[in-house]
């Protein structure tokens, strides 16, 4: 039981630093006017970012782990859209981290950057409502 209050905590920071890490990013893409990336806002966006990576991971490893004992058939099949955009999360947000964090020359990765870091917001838009959904339809 006490999994399950770890697991809203770390989902609802996930969403949380994802969105926050997402603005800064769209600051860092010049999008609000003359504003443009300083050393200041990219360093904040690669930390938040990092962050979000490890609560994902945890939130994910709460639910699948220990939730349901690594059981594939629970989570995915009976876990149904909660459970498979879950995984979606980790897999985004893997991809989405470790090419930043190797690659220097930026533009290789520019558009892939902009559509999962975009992808991977909705994705924990999803998760965020079907948990809510799972906790209601299980525990009250
Ligand atoms: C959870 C992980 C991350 C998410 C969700 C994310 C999301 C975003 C988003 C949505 C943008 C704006 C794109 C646009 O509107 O054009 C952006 C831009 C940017 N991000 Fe990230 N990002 C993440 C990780 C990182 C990391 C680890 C680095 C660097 C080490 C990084 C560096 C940048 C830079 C330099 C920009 C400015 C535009 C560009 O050169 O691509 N991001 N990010
Ligand atoms: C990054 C965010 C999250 C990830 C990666 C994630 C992942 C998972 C996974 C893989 C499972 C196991 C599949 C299943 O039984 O449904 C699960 C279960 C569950 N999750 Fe999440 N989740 C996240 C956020 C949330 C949030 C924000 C809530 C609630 C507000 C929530 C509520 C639940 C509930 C109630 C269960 C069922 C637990 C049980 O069987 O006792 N999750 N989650």
């Amino acid at each position: 039981m006490i999994h399950i209050i770890f697991h809203i905590v770390f989902g609802i920071s996930s969403f949380t630093l994802c969105l926050i890490t997402v603005l800064f990013g769209t600051k860092n893409a010049g999008r609000f006017g003359l504003s443009r990336i300083t050393k200041n806002t990219f360093n904040i966006h690669r930390t938040l970012a990092i962050i979000t990576g490890i609560v994902v991971i945890i939130s994910f490893s709460l639910g699948f782990v220990l939730g349901n004992g690594l059981n594939i058939v629970l989570t995915f099949e009976f876990g149904g859209i909660h459970g498979l955009t879950g995984l979606l999360a980790v897999i985004l947000v893997l991809l989405q981290i470790i090419p930043s964090l190797i690659i220097k020359k930026r533009k290789t990765i520019k558009l892939i950057h902009r559509i999962v870091g975009y992808s991977l917001l909705i994705d924990l838009t999803i998760q965020l409502i079907t948990g809510i959904l799972r906790y209601a339809a299980i525990y009250i």
